[in-house]
């Protein structure tokens, strides 16, 4: 079984012996209730670290009042046993006073402009809740490598411009979706979905899957793009929060005519879960010039 660690000082010391053994150490963050989603993840860490922490802690501050807080699923002994398949030797597993022992802190971290837009608009406080606990876990773990998933693709690129700006010395690593045979995206909140919902749910990607095949055909035209992925939705039955194109790093609007690479980006309510995707459009893989300066840190 991996180490499980619960305070912030023990977790510090564990991690500053392995960096003194000159280990190479990685930390994967989530939530818990994992899925093989976040082993995608865990087993990058693996291939890329000698030491992998995964830490499992559900983040109170990065939920709305009427958010899903109470009933985020929390199933430790089961993510214990699927991290010791994949050989990680610590997890982090703070309780909510030890990482918050005053309540919700006054002090966040905060990326204005990108927080703000896609999920931000319904979501106003999320990201400060996000950039603000990985800040936190950074600097308690101090990884040389810290592994997120390309599915939350704006907390990606929050953190990889918050990490830039604020100097961190950690390489951040963006890690492709893992979906379903249908193509639903894998996330903590799909079993929040009955059997139909998980039909309606795989709607979600194959509108981007259809707006991609337009663009690969040479559309340009952002509302074309945008108007036939959310045909697909409408016709699945499904309102969505929003589609957008967007710049995949700064995240601001993409022009009405597509002229560089851009994310196609999703948020649908099926029944009570909230569900969000992306694909990238264009060649993404040339972007990170600023991300390039942290690496190897
Ligand atoms: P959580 O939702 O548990 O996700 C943890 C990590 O797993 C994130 O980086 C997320 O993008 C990644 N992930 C989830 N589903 C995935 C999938 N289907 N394919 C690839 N990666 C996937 O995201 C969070 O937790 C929190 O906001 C956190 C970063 C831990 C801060 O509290």
């Amino acid at each position: 079984m991996p180490e499980v660690f619960s305070t912030i000082e023990a977790m510090r010391q564990w991690a500053a012996c392995v960096r003194r053994q000159g280990e190479r150490l990685a930390l994967v963050p989530t939530m818990g209730a994992l899925h093989q989603g976040h082993l995608a993840l865990v087993a990058e860490a693996r291939r890329r670290a000698s030491r992998v922490v995964v830490s499992i802690f559900v983040n109170p501050l990065q939920f709305g009042p009427a958010e899903d807080l109470s009933r985020y699923p929390r199933t430790l002994a089961d993510d214990l046993d699927k991290l010791q398949q994949f050989g990680v030797e610590g997890v982090f597993h703070p309780t909510v006073k030890e990482m918050y022992p005053d309540g919700p802190q006054p002090t966040r971290v905060i990326v204005p402009a990108m927080s703000a837009v896609l999920c931000g608009r319904t979501r106003p406080t999320h990201f400060e809740g996000v950039a603000t606990v990985v800040t936190k876990l950074l600097h308690i773990v101090s990884p040389d490598l810290a592994v997120f998933g390309e599915k939350d693709w704006q907390q990606l690129a929050i953190i990889r411009r918050m990490v830039a700006d604020l100097s961190f010395p950690v390489e951040i690593l963006g890690v492709p979706i893992v979906r379903d045979e249908g193509g639903l995206a894998l996330s903590s909140r799909n079993r929040y979905l009955a059997a139909d919902e998980v039909e309606q749910a795989h709607s979600l990607y194959r509108s981007l899957v259809y707006a991609r095949r337009l663009y690969e055909a040479g559309e340009r035209h952002k509302w074309r793009l945008l108007d036939a992925a959310t045909q697909i939705l409408e016709q699945a039955g499904l309102s969505p929060e929003y589609v957008e194109l967007v710049h995949p790093e700064s995240l601001k609007s993409s022009p009405d005519i597509l002229d560089g690479p851009a994310v196609l980006a999703l948020a649908v309510y099926v029944g009570r879960a909230r569900l969000i995707d992306n694909i990238k459009l264009g060649n993404t893989s040339a972007l990170s010039a600023y991300t390039a300066l942290n690496e190897g840190g």
